[in-house]
């Protein structure tokens, strides 16, 4: 291994289970180097499946709901003293939508679910980075990542509300990067990842079949969640110092593709 992470600090969102993007990006940061401190919502703890990635990693849990400001101070203050020092990456990993869930139509959407999902899925990259930014817990050239989807630009009609969480998710990477670059030299982009079997990409109705069209139509298929996680050790590490503000596409090539022979010559021809 490189070790490119080598004495790294950061904090890790998200891992759920073994097919959550997080997971797979803690194992390459601990195999890179890095100390990190792994971070779920308190709910998400009860299945107990973090403990085991914890003591893979040799990593301590701090429980935090992304959605609370309070969550969040704690989170940082204590990372700090756990880590014995400031931040050096922070991967947001969240999403979720309780309209998706509970199969609600785009044309007949719940708002007080709606909101939930702008306040989970996106809001609260704005809380970690404003939590981070008052606490001034990211150490300069510090690197933020969170993961966002193609369906922020293009539509797809069963990701629902998500779409316009992803767009948010986005735009905040954006608008706190420019103030955390001008202030810090701290760097927020965000990763629009290919369809990836996971617990919240397969609530998705329909994920099969747009797991497979899009597949189909990258020249180097799906990218998987492994793929997901060394790329963010990529952008944790000094060799992108100079990038932030961006929406980085990791999908194979789905999104300049317009039109491949293999989607639309039936098959065997
Ligand atoms: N799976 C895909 O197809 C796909 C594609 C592109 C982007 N993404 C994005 O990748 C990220 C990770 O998702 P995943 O696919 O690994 O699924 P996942 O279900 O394993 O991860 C989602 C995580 O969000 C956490 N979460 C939900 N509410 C929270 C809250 N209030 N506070 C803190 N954490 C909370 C969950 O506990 C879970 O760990 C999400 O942002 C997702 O939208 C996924």
């Amino acid at each position: 291994m490189t070790q490119i992470l080598n004495g790294k600090r950061g904090i890790i969102f998200g891992a759920l289970d073994e097919q959550s993007i997080a997971w797979k990006v803690a194992e390459r940061a601990a195999e890179e180097g890095a100390q990190f401190v792994l971070t779920n919502a308190p709910i998400a703890m009860r299945m107990g499946e973090i403990n085991k990635l914890a003591a893979k990693c040799n990593a301590q849990i701090v429980p935090a709901d992304a959605t609370s400001d309070e969550d969040l101070n704690k989170l940082f203050t204590e990372s700090m003293q756990i880590l014995g020092g400031k931040i050096d990456f922070v991967l947001h990993s969240i999403g979720m939508s309780p309209n998706v869930r509970k199969a609600r139509p785009y044309t007949d959407l719940n708002y007080d679910f709606f909101h939930k999902t702008l306040d989970v899925s996106a809001m609260s990259l704005h809380r970690v980075l404003q939590t981070a930014f008052k606490l001034d817990a990211i150490s300069e050239w510090g690197s933020v990542v969170a993961l966002s989807y193609i369906a922020a630009q293009r539509t797809f009609p069963d990701y629902s509300d998500m779409a316009e969480a992803k767009a948010m998710l986005e735009s905040v990477a954006r608008s706190f990067g420019y103030h955390y670059g001008k202030a810090k030299k701290v760097r927020v982009n965000t990763i629009s990842q290919s369809p990836t079997w996971t617990t919240a990409g397969s609530g998705v109705p329909g994920f099969k079949e747009f797991f497979n069209y899009a597949d189909s139509m990258s020249p180097l298929g799906n990218a998987k969640a492994e793929d997901c996680a060394n790329y963010c050790i990529s952008l944790f590490s000094d060799y992108t110092r100079m990038v932030t503000m961006q929406n980085l596409f990791h999908d194979g090539g789905f999104s300049n593709m317009g039109i491949n022979a293999a989607m639309v010559a039936p098959q065997g021809e």
